[in-house]
């Protein structure tokens, strides 16, 4: 598929309002708190970036990456923990910043893994949502965008490794 001619489903330009309007909301609700970021690797590694250096409060930031799909665009229902955190997060507020929620079972599986660390809070972040392939009940704390359903590509998102650096998130037409 030639880059040029995907099609474009959000635009940089309506990524980047959305994205600070995460932001502020993020922001607000975490005021006077120090907020870890989990960044779900690979897919959410642009989302998260850009949405950290819009935040006006604390943050660090971990990573976490777990089995999605292999070579394919449907869900295998596995999940397991490819990387681990590098630090505790026992006693914090914890932020999962992931790509998309598409069956849901990824994030209700890392939600109960990362719960059973005892954070002070967890919640969820997800640039974008295909509320269309709910396997398991799952609703995110925040939410870029709902989608319909389609396989997407770009600003993080792959279809076997390639297109991540597409700067909006594009239709996966090949
Ligand atoms: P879930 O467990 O089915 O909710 O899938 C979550 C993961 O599947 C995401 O973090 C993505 O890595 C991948 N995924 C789901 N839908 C898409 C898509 O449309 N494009 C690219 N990756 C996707």
């Amino acid at each position: 598929m030639e880059i040029e001619k995907c099609k474009v489903l959000i635009d940089e330009g309506a990524i980047a309002r959305r994205v600070t309007e995460l932001a502020e909301e993020i922001s607000a609700a975490y005021e006077g708190k120090k907020l870890l970021l989990v960044c779900v690797l690979k897919g959410a590694v642009i989302f998260a970036s850009d949405l950290m250096r819009r935040l006006k409060i604390p943050v660090e930031i971990d990573f976490i990456a777990v089995s999605s799909y292999g070579t394919d665009t449907v869900s295998s229902g596995v999940v397991r923990i490819l990387k681990d955190l590098d630090s505790s997060i026992k006693d914090k507020d914890v932020l999962i910043v992931e790509d998309i929620v598409d069956t849901g079972l990824t994030l209700k599986y890392l939600c109960k893994n990362l719960l059973s660390r005892q954070p002070h809070s967890l919640k969820v972040v997800t640039l974008l949502d295909k509320p269309a392939r709910r396997l398991v009940e799952y609703v995110p704390d925040y939410c870029g965008f709902e989608i319909p359903d389609h396989f997407v590509i770009g600003y993080g998102l792959d279809f076997n490794e390639d297109y991540r650096q597409l700067p909006g998130v594009c239709i996966y037409n090949p």
